[in-house]
């Protein structure tokens, strides 16, 4: 790491260390300079975020690629400082190494934390199977108890990130965590990208949300030439079928975030029978 470097990460340590927000300006760790670091990089950059890469070998030819791809405030440095000087830390690296990273990045009390990890691997048949009975996210949690982890930007592929529109209609981005106010926050970022999020609930929801990630491996692993993906479609039919009562919510409130609808307001009982 060069010398201007250095005074750049020890200037964005010093800080994260009193805050951690995730409004344009606060700083964004994204650990793993591959497919999906190089696409969520330069969407952070473009919308105000400063973007520190943390890599392996920071001062390689790859991570100074990707550097040069995000722009002029993004830097390079190891994962651990970057980690540090982080208000918002993406851990963009393959589950195989993600007890190792997730457990050296030093404390990430009070940073948001996202998981986009797919910990599957193939079984005898050829599908995905778990590698683990509860989730990526949760294990992560578990490792650092005092960070906001969320499990989201991971049922779509990198390419989606870096184009939103390839795909011909909304994206959704489900997000799952136990930090109501850090989804409100992440779901704010995810709408300036021109993307949609949706409230998946607690953290323990991401074994649902790594499940629907298995199913993308079905027809990759079939090798049929026309794979599919999937995305939630907004519906406003449930109030209007089922005459429950309608007024709370029969889950935990205190988990609910507020998210922006990004499609219009909610329409009242539109054609129901
Ligand atoms: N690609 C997608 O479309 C996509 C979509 C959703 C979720 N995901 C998930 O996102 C994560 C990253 O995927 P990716 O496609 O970006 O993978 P990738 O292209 O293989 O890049 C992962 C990066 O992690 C770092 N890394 C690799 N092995 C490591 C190790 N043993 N220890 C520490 N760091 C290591 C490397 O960065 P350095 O060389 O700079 O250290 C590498 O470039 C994975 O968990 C993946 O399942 C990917």
């Amino acid at each position: 790491m060069n010398m201007q470097t250095t005074l750049i990460v020890a200037l964005l340590w010093i800080l994260a260390a009193t805050a951690h927000g995730a409004e344009p300006g606060s700083v964004v760790a994204i650990i793993g300079t591959g497919d999906m670091g190089d696409s969520l990089g330069p969407r952070f950059a473009e919308l105000g975020y400063t973007v520190i890469y943390g890599s392996r070998d920071p001062d390689g030819e790859k991570a100074q690629a990707v550097v040069s791809l995000t722009g002029e405030s993004a830097t390079a440095t190891t994962q651990r400082e970057a980690a540090q000087a982080g208000d918002i830390v993406i851990l963009a690296v393959p589950w195989p190494a993600m007890e190792t990273v997730a457990q050296s990045l030093g404390s990430l009390d009070g940073k948001i934390v996202i998981d986009v990890s797919f910990p599957h691997e193939q079984g005898d048949d050829g599908y995905y199977v778990p590698m683990l009975e509860t989730s990526s996210a949760e294990m992560i949690q578990e490792w650092n108890p005092g960070a906001r982890v969320m499990k989201t930007f991971a049922l779509q592929a990198s390419y989606v990130i870096d184009d939103p529109g390839i795909v011909g209609g909304p994206v959704s981005i489900p997000i799952a965590s136990d930090d109501r106010e850090a989804k409100e926050q992440i779901a704010d970022i995810i709408v300036a990208m021109g993307l949609d999020p949706i409230d998946a609930g607690p953290l323990r929801l991401s074994r649902e949300l790594e499940a629907m990630q298995r199913l993308y491996g079905v027809a990759f692993f079939q090798r049929r030439q026309a794979a599919w993906e999937f995305y939630f479609r907004r519906s406003y039919y449930w109030e209007c079928i089922w005459q429950d009562d309608w007024s709370e919510p029969v889950v935990d409130a205190d988990n609910l975030a507020q998210i922006p609808e990004t499609q219009g307001d909610p329409v009242a009982c539109p054609g129901t029978r």
